[in-house]
């Protein structure tokens, strides 16, 4: 059975209703609505300025939509502050990689099990053993990472040193610390070579069976994202041009008519 199949008739894991976002006078967002269920990989394209980041951020928290909502489980997320995104199952990574740059890789990915671990200095010093328990926890779950992603011959390295691929492996190590539901991924092919982004399209695939993740997928790579989503949704100034399977979306006339006046090809 294919992934949408399995999808259907069931509640959707993440919906997006009616979102507007409005940055002054620009409209980036214009009532924008899909829905995201478990297990599936969902692509969102658009040519440059579409609004795919702003939705990105809306979905992160970094943004506040100007109307509509974002459900996660049936629950709106709009309430929460970014911080607390995490622990409702929400992971990212960001176009531009945000990593901290004078830590060692191994450092880094364990910033991303504090997403959910959320110990504080009080917590710390109150409950010592029970930390104590889960710094274990956190090494293993570090290692663990580390391994899945092939990243344990560079677990010592400072990430400011490393080739930008090895970069973007280690931001999807750490969102993975975190154990997302949903993991957001922007533009994670951006910058790689031809052989780097045939890997990664495998690994996005890997992740979302092995560790059964939903993958919000924004990324100008037509080739990765017809290859590997399940469902696509296309934006265009703002608005939803057109959504369905990657062959129902590729074929669509407001598509490639949005694409041809566009510089992306
Ligand atoms: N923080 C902001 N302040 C003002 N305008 C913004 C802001 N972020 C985005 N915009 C505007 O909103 C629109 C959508 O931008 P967005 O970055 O979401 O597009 P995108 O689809 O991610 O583009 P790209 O493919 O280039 O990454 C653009 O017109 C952009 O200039
Ligand atoms: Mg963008």
């Amino acid at each position: 059975m294919t992934q949408a199949q399995l999808a259907q008739g069931t509640s959707p894991l993440l919906a997006v209703r009616d979102v507007s976002v409005v940055f002054g006078g620009i409209v980036a967002l214009n009532g924008v609505s899909f829905d995201m269920h478990k297990g599936q990989i969902l692509g969102l394209i658009g040519p440059n300025g579409a609004g795919k980041t702003t939705l990105f951020n809306c979905l992160s928290r970094l943004y506040q939509p100007s109307s509509g909502d974002i459900l996660m489980e049936g629950a709106s997320i709009l309430t929460r502050p970014p911080h607390r995104i995490a622990e409702i199952g929400i992971g990212r990574t960001f176009q531009n990689v945000a990593l901290f740059p004078n830590l060692s890789v191994m450092d880094n990915v364990r910033v991303g099990t504090h997403a959910r671990t959320s110990s504080d200095i009080v917590s710390d010093s109150l409950r010592l053993a029970w930390i104590r328990r889960s710094e274990t926890s956190v090494n293993k779950k570090v290692h663990e990472i580390l391994a899945y992603l092939d990243l344990e011959d560079v677990a010592h390295t400072t990430v400011s040193g490393l080739p930008f691929g090895t970069q973007k492996r280690v931001e999807l190590a750490r969102a993975l610390a975190a154990d997302p539901k949903i993991l957001l991924l922007d533009e994670p092919a951006g910058g790689l070579n031809h052989e780097e982004v045939y890997v990664l399209g495998d690994l996005i695939r890997k992740i979302r069976d092995e560790r059964h993740m939903t993958v919000l997928l924004v990324e100008h790579h037509m080739g990765l994202v017809m290859s590997i989503a399940d469902h696509v949704v296309a934006l265009n100034f703002g608005k939803k041009l057109a959504e369905g399977t990657p062959a129902q979306v590729q074929v669509d006339p407001d598509v490639i008519k949005a694409y041809l006046g566009s510089k992306d090809q």
